[in-house]
């Protein structure tokens, strides 16, 4: 025993002289699809929102104390309210909706604002006096900030910076924040630079700056002593090597600093088909006032040290008893409300829509899929469905598969069906063929998902169900696509539509997700 003591303090005293390994920031920060990211901080709590598109609600607000442990807290909208189509009424939204968005706190008011440009048209203001909401509209200005950031000066004066007529602008706020009272174009791209949007707008030592993407490829940074400009550019991150193998180029992204004085730069990075994720890299500050992208042998490093005390939040994986939605739960389009409903026996979904096409259906609710390969497992209690019904598991996105329960004549059967499949315009050109079936008898199924969404290409999702929990029969497969036009990678996703008459019902008790 006395042996195995100093052995132990032995073993301890050793690791002590490896900080670097206990401390340490990996990249991909946090492999969940997050792309368009604004990142704030707020005393020594940092904020993350990312663009969602057709997903309802819109805009997650992600937490995290230390930049590299997030959690999900809220969304910035709370529902698509922006036409009917984004409720998948008279048509559908998909990819519209919440594209790159800003998203700060503003001390003066003691308000969080997020705002977006909405099908290139209308800019939405939203507001909560607490992060975690509630969130309510707050106004609507009659112009298209487009990939817009928001800066708050010193005295509370709000700037947006967006991408307009390919060139980047600014515009001041009213005092309220409710109306534009100035904008004017202030940089004009060069040649050698090319397009930018994706802009971002900050202030530091009392200079201005506006970090500008070039898709998908390049940051740049453009610097000047007014909001107005005249503005100077340096480039933050050219065609960077990526820290995921088969990923793009990290781009898109937003300055970070600790309260002690680090700087970060958090980019996404394209890695079709699980869309695009977080990665972080050190910034330090030239003497011509320009930040810097500290490079690991040329790349983005896969790690860096870490000066930030780690700090873990609620784990994404285990089990979730659905006894509510929290916020990292995402319909596709607005949900019909009165169709589902949460109680301790976890979530019932209703029959929305009567429909042969799951795209078209209401209330299938999603989950991000964990990279770079995770496993979703649901119950299923399916008594109450009616004939016609359908209701499972579907990895969901422009190109789709899914496993689940139909009831037919009064037989229930657990089935795979594969080849959803939507045209250029996002409408449906293929419902789905169901490829694989068995019977089925007793009420209760599992339903299994495992996905690798690492990017590169060929990347398989397997299907399974088992009766018992314990034996688990594969179904199907299915080789996701890795187009980048959708933009929102593929997600896990709970469905039930009826193809014959609304009234039937399943109840899903849990989620449960787990990495590889
Ligand atoms: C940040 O810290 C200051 C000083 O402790 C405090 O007054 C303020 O309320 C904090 N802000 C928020 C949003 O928590
Ligand atoms: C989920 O529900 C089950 C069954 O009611 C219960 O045993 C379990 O403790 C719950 N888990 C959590 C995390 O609440
Ligand atoms: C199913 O099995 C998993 C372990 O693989 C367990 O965590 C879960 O609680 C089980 N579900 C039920 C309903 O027993």
């Amino acid at each position: 025993m006395f042996q195995i003591k100093k052995t132990f303090a032995a073993l301890l005293g050793g690791l002590s002289l490896l900080p670097a390994l206990t401390n340490a920031f990996t990249n991909p920060i946090f492999w969940e699809d997050l792309a368009d990211l604004d990142i704030r901080r707020v005393n020594d709590t940092y904020y993350y929102t990312s663009s969602t598109m057709h997903y309802s609600p819109g805009a997650p607000i992600l937490r995290s104390y230390d930049l590299k442990n997030w959690e999900y807290i809220a969304h910035a909208v709370p529902t698509l309210d922006f036409g009917s189509t984004y409720s998948l009424q008279g048509g559908q939204a998909y990819i519209q909706g919440i594209w790159a968005s800003f998203f700060a706190y503003h001390p003066q008011k003691n308000t969080w604002f997020w705002g977006g440009c909405i099908d290139f048209q209308t800019s939405y203001l939203y507001s909560a006096s607490s992060v975690t909401g509630p969130w309510t509209r707050y106004t609507t200005i009659n112009k298209c900030y487009y990939d817009s950031g928001l800066l708050i000066d010193d005295d509370g004066t709000m700037y947006v910076s967006y991408a307009n007529s390919n060139n980047i602008w600014v515009a001041q706020l009213s005092s309220d924040g409710k109306s534009e009272v100035r904008s004017q174009q202030v940089f004009v791209p060069p040649s050698d630079i090319g397009y930018l949007e994706g802009t971002r707008m900050y202030k530091r030592n009392g200079q201005y700056y506006i970090l500008a993407t070039h898709p998908a490829n390049a940051e740049y940074t453009l610097k000047a002593s007014s909001p107005w400009g005249s503005y100077s550019s340096k480039a933050l991150a050219v065609s960077v090597k990526p820290p995921v193998t088969g990923g793009g180029n990290p781009h898109q992204g937003g300055l970070i600093d600790t309260p002690s004085g680090q700087w970060y730069y958090m980019a996404f990075v394209d890695s079709y088909p699980g869309g695009r994720i977080p990665a972080m890299a050190p910034v330090t500050w030239g003497s011509d006032g320009f930040p810097t992208l500290q490079l690991s042998n040329g790349a983005w490093g896969t790690s860096y040290p870490d000066v930030l005390t780690p700090h873990p939040v609620t784990s994404p994986t285990g089990i979730e008893n659905l006894t509510s939605i929290g916020p990292r739960w995402e319909w596709n389009h607005n949900p019909d409300t009165s169709k589902f409903s949460t109680s301790s026996n976890g979530l019932t979904l209703n029959t929305a829509t009567v429909t042969f096409d799951l795209y078209s259906a209401r209330n299938t609710i999603t989950r991000r899929i964990l990279g770079p390969k995770s496993t979703s497992t649901i119950k299923l209690n399916y008594g109450n469905m009616k004939d016609g019904d359908r209701a499972g598991l579907v990895l969901l996105r422009h190109l789709s598969a899914w496993i689940g329960v139909k009831r037919d004549n009064g037989n229930y059967i657990v089935g795979f069906t594969n080849g959803l499949a939507m045209n250029s315009d996002w409408s449906t050109s293929n419902t789905g063929t169901t490829v694989a079936t068995a019977g089925i008898s007793g009420g209760t199924i599992y339903l299994r998902i495992t996905a690798d969404i690492s990017p590169g290409g060929s990347k398989q999702a397997l299907f399974y169900y088992s009766t018992d929990n314990s034996s688990w029969k594969q179904l199907g497969s299915f080789t996701m696509n890795t187009d980048w036009e959708f933009f929102m990678g593929y997600r896990y996703g709970i469905f039930n539509y009826a193809t014959s008459a609304l009234g039937g019902s399943v109840n899903v008790p849990y989620f449960q997700l787990d990495s590889a």
